[in-house]
């Protein structure tokens, strides 16, 4: 089992790298002969989409659409097109998730998927076959578990991403809320396990 652990946090050793570091954990637990590879978005260089529309006009049958941006993205693009499973991890903020996240994603966009046929033509759809499976963690600073609704919209895009691009479907997410107050501890074990939850 590959797993491709994708860390959308500015801040390392904080609060999401902690919880993918107990998800990865978790994986291992389940499956020692698991290969994990951490992408930390922030030490990448990963430069915005540019609407060239290369990708979308190129053929769809390959597995991997062409992206002429010459950055880090053109490595882990068949890191990311090869992996059976993937955790996604982001601070909510402003109730989304972190640009360098929503950069990552627009880069993938059409790159793994092919302009499909629905629900509107053009839409993405998987250039991969096989399922793949995802699970998301994100942290709040100050909305509790509670109030989720009202300020993640963070979960749903990633979901979507890698449901229109990756073929992946989620297995299971944590929401980290209020983190500022409530700290990282309590949120540990739950990551762990949907790790495990993961790659079983
Ligand atoms: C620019 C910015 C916007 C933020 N917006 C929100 C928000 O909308 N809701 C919230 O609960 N926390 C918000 N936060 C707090 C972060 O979610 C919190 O610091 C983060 O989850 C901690 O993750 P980290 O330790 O990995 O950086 C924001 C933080 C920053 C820097």
């Amino acid at each position: 089992m590959r797993v491709v652990a994708v860390m959308g946090s500015y801040r390392k050793g904080q609060t999401i790298d902690t919880l993918i570091d107990e998800a990865i954990q978790g994986v291992r637990d389940a499956d020692p002969s698991a290969e994990v590879e951490k992408v930390i978005l922030v030490d990448r260089d990963i430069r915005y989409c540019t609407n060239c529309m290369a990708c979308m006009k190129d053929d769809p049958e390959k597995p991997i659409a062409r992206c002429p941006i010459n950055d880090d993205m053109q490595a882990l693009y068949p890191l990311i097109r090869n992996a059976d499973a993937y955790i996604f991890a982001t601070p909510v903020n402003m109730g989304a998730v972190t640009a360098i996240m929503k950069t990552f994603l627009e880069r993938i966009c059409y790159t793994l998927a092919r302009p499909g046929r629905w629900p509107i033509r053009g839409c993405p759809e998987p250039r991969v076959t096989d399922r793949k499976r995802l699970i998301i963690l994100v942290s709040s600073g100050l909305i509790p578990p509670l109030l989720r609704r009202l300020c993640d919209d963070a979960t749903s895009l990633i979901k979507t991403t890698c449901k229109d691009s990756l073929n992946a479907r989620l297995v299971g997410d944590l929401y980290a809320g209020a983190v500022a107050k409530r700290g990282i501890d309590c949120y540990a074990a739950a990551a762990r396990r949907l790790g495990r939850k993961l790659v079983q």
